[in-house]
């Protein structure tokens, strides 16, 4: 049994399908990658996962149980989490808080959720960074904020939405290393990124979609020697 099971979802937008047949599995302890160009329904699949929106066809199991329709605050305590493409963090909180926030999933009580926090922004390596307000962050922190606070609600899976974009070299580095050391710690990921070094090198197996369809699915090597690949992100010249 796959950790997460996507079979036959469908997402449309009025006439526009989003989403289409999508079926995959997502095993226990894998970094699976999920890639496509811009506006291929990649994200579309994350929200339809964790419950932002219904499909509207399909069934969507994680740890064999269904989970489509559910709410996101239920999906999440089943140990589902997300960071969002277009990071929102509470900005007139501080970082801490926003963790907290997340952590608030898991408990009733504050020192708990302090506690983990506490716990969440050491692992992200955001320590020094932990009494700033949310709103004066630079990108890359808001980019790590975004995976600490799914990693206070103690996910299984974590499902992380182009946590790359716009980092310099540094920060790319960085974050290959917590989102290794993540994975390390038992946490199952799938992951979207454009930056094909990254997704390449983190990935054990990737799918490329096009046009809310699976154009391609197997180890990063398979995936990026698929012709079909090639021609969706260069066009058909160069296939
Ligand atoms: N809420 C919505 N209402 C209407 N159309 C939507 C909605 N969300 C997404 N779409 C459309 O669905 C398609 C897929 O969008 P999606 O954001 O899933 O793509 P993506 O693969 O994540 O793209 P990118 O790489 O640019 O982030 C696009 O045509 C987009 O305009
Ligand atoms: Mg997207």
């Amino acid at each position: 049994m796959s950790l997460l099971e996507l079979k036959g979802v469908t997402k449309r937008f009025g006439g526009l399908q989003a989403v289409g047949h999508m079926t995959f599995g997502v095993e226990k302890g894998e970094i699976f990658g999920l890639i496509g160009p811009n506006g291929a329904g990649k994200t579309t699949v994350f929200n339809v996962i964790n419950g932002f929106y219904a499909p509207s066809e399909g069934e969507i199991l994680f740890k064999g149980e269904r989970i489509d329709g559910l709410k996101p605050y239920e999906i999440c305590r089943r140990g589902l989490a997300r960071t969002f493409q277009v990071v929102k963090p509470l900005a007139r909180l501080t970082v801490l808080e926003n963790v907290m926030v997340s952590a608030f999933s898991r408990t009733d009580h504050r020192h708990e959720a302090r506690a983990m926090a506490l716990e969440a922004t050491a692992f992200t390596e955001m320590e020094a960074w932990r009494d700033r307000m949310a709103g004066s962050l630079p990108l890359g922190m808001r980019k790590r904020l975004e995976m600490a606070r799914a990693l206070a609600t103690k996910p299984e899976l974590l499902l992380l939405d182009e946590n790359f974009a716009g980092l310099n070299p540094a920060e790319v580095e960085k974050t290959i290393a917590i989102v290794r050391k993540i994975h390390e710690s038992g946490v199952t990921i799938l992951i979207i990124e454009h930056n094909m070094r990254v997704i390449m090198t983190i990935s054990q197996r990737l799918l490329c979609m096009c046009y809310g369809e699976k154009i391609s699915e197997g180890t990063p090597q398979e995936v990026a020697n698929n012709p079909s690949v090639i021609e969706a992100y260069l066009g058909a010249a160069h296939a």
